[in-house]
């Protein structure tokens, strides 16, 4: 089924989501909209247990919502999406397969007309991109954590996703390899333009590597807040220290305060 709500790459229309569980319905999303135009990136926050990583079962068809609709690319989501490439914050390798087997999996798995030389070669250029060059045929535990995650990258993209979804990718790692794959991105981006939903608890990345940054309520969580994010032709970590990057900073840390008050008191 075709959307004719508009030519974003990612629309979410009035989408609520109530789980079951023993205990009774626990009401997790509420009638939450956001879009995100082609090659856009978004980052989503909000208090911790307010349904973020719940917002990316939705958008990728591993849960269905109660009510509303996630479209991507036009087309009506209604079960899971090879279209979608994933990352989480524990990049769950396969410690049987070397790095470069990993990454080529989801080419194992998506139907494609590639062959094993073309899957190998795109492969060996993501990580190449990411410079992870020299480590295809390690294991996973050879590798330290930032270029676990690094690999991981690389897996969600190399089928050419319509639509990446990562959800708190950095979160265990250390602040300076976390900031180091921050510019990973920006340069996956450049190179490997794609469709992208962050979900983060951090404020910075938000802002650094996101055009915008939607501020979840508590839940169930809705719409609070958004704030679209100035592009820079070259965005440097020394940004983050612009009077401009205080500012949204303080205001999204405001916003978090409100939800996280309200998530307490619901
Ligand atoms: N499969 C499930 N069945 C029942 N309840 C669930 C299920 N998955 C998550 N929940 C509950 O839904 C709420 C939202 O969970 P979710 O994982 O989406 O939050 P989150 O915003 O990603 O949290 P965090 O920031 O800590 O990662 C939580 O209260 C959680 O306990
Ligand atoms: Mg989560």
């Amino acid at each position: 089924m075709k959307s004719n709500i508009g030519n974003d790459a990612i629309i979410i229309d009035k989408v609520t989501h109530t789980y079951k569980t023993d205990t009774g319905l626990l009401p997790v999303i509420k009638n939450l909209n956001m879009t995100v135009p082609k090659n856009g990136f978004t980052a989503v926050v909000g208090p911790s247990g307010c349904g973020k990583s719940t917002l990316t079962k939705l958008i990728s068809g591993l849960l269905k919502p109660d009510y509303g609709e996630v479209y991507l690319n036009g087309e009506k989501v209604i079960g899971p999406k090879s279209i979608v490439g994933m990352a989480f914050q524990n990049p769950v390798l396969l410690e049987w397969r070397s790095i470069l087997k990993n990454v080529m999996l989801p080419l194992e798995i998506v139907p494609n007309d590639l062959s094993e030389v073309d899957k190998e070669d795109r492969a060996k250029s993501l990580l190449h991109l990411v410079g992870l060059e020299g480590f295809e045929e390690k294991k996973p535990s050879e590798l330290s954590g930032g270029m676990r995650q690094r690999a991981s990258l690389c897996r969600a993209l190399v089928h050419n996703p319509e639509v990446l979804i990562l959800d708190e990718p950095f979160g265990a790692l250390d602040a300076f390899t976390r900031e180091d794959l921050w510019q990973v991105m920006h340069k996956l981006r450049r190179e490997e333009p794609f469709t992208g939903i962050l979900i983060t608890h951090d404020l910075r990345e938000s802002i650094f590597l996101a055009d915008e940054v939607v501020v979840l309520s508590g839940r169930p969580a809705t719409n609070q807040y958004s704030l679209q994010i100035p592009k820079l032709k070259n965005p440097k970590l020394d940004n983050l220290f612009s009077p401009d990057s205080i500012e949204m900073l303080k205001n999204l840390r405001k916003q978090i305060e409100i939800a996280q008050v309200q998530q307490a008191t619901n």
